[in-house]
């Protein structure tokens, strides 16, 4: 079992607007700084945060959900400051980390029940239906009297998420909850947050895995070596990369020189050589043709190329 602050015991009447995060600085004792300088503002809707391993993604949600105090900087919810209101704030949030881990001795149903609890649900036979419903909700009502550590890969991550939003959190914040998780369970997963977002609350999602940003996402944030490199929306990021996709016929000769000098997105082989993707400023030296970007693309030529600080 993850252990964290019993988060959600007092009143759930804050309706969440915004969180703003303003200079956000985070240095580990050993002098890591993970993150570096971060104004964000987050609203309703799903937020999606991607970055590469280590830009500092684990180490924000861990400050938003007051495990962690920054070394510098200001976080406000709804105006209230984060750190002089933890209880409350902590109160309308659902936490799904990345490392999380069940009690070994709890069936499924048994730790939803748990997880309704923490979360303030004290009425049992509400409490009951609610943990019922979430079970259906997220296809786990099945195995409900399944021990939680024997269930696969894809229905433990569905059961974190099911603890994240149990009790009718305003905030849920989950931090890279595809790893790991084969396509289907990848799109199940997507589909079952996207239906989240109808509701008024933020979710907060963080992942490696550009494919998880899907268009459900609202709003987004790049995260690189500790920096925020872009917030915008999905398109505002596609936008970025159009004329800087090419598609280029290569030969096998030519193969490893393009390989080298471009950034490759994808390498089809073709009957005379490769079909080649790349992202670059420009491409002149042989004959190619423009390709609509998709994130992806943009993600990889936005990282790659000195756009980051740029509006
Ligand atoms: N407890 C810690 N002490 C020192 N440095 C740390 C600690 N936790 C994380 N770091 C460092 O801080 C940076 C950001 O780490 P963090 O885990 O927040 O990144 P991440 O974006 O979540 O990465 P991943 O995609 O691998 O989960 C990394 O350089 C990491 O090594
Ligand atoms: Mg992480």
């Amino acid at each position: 079992m993850y252990f964290y602050p019993t988060f959600k015991f007092i009143t759930k009447n804050l309706i969440i607007v915004n969180i703003a995060i303003e200079d956000l600085t985070q240095i580990y004792p050993n002098g890591n700084r993970a993150l570096k300088d971060i104004n964000l503002e987050i609203k309703d809707g799903m937020f999606g945060l991607l970055g590469p391993n280590g830009a500092g993604k684990s180490t924000l949600m861990k400050i938003l959900v007051t495990l962690m105090k920054p070394s510098q900087g200001k976080i406000t919810v709804n105006g209230l400051d984060l750190q002089k209101n933890r209880r409350k704030v902590r109160s309308v949030l659902g936490y799904l980390p990345q490392d999380f881990r069940f009690f070994a001795k709890l069936s499924t149903w048994e730790f939803l029940d748990y997880s309704a609890r923490l979360s303030g649900l004290r009425d049992s036979k509400k409490r009951n239906s609610e943990v019922d419903a979430m079970l259906e909700q997220v296809g786990l009502f099945d195995v409900r009297d399944r021990k939680a550590n024997k269930l696969s890969g894809g229905m433990k991550r569905r059961l974190g998420i099911a603890q994240a939003l149990i009790g009718d959190p305003k905030i849920v914040i989950v931090d890279e909850p595809t790893t790991g998780l084969d396509p289907d369970e990848r799109i199940r997963f997507r589909n079952l947050l996207s239906k989240m977002t109808e509701k008024e609350m933020i979710i907060i999602l963080s992942t490696h895995i550009v494919s998880d940003i899907s268009s459900t996402c609202n709003d987004m944030a790049l995260l690189d070596d500790g920096q925020l490199v872009f917030n915008g929306s999905p398109d505002q990021l596609i936008a970025k990369a159009k004329g800087h996709v090419f598609q280029l016929s290569v030969s096998n000769a030519e193969f490893d020189r393009v390989n080298e000098k471009y950034n490759v997105i994808s390498t089809i082989p073709s009957v005379n050589g490769w079909e080649m993707q790349i992202v670059a400023d420009e491409f002149t030296e042989m004959p190619a043709t423009l390709v609509e970007p998709n994130l992806e693309h943009a993600y990889v030529y936005f990282m790659e190329h000195d756009l980051k600080n740029q509006d």
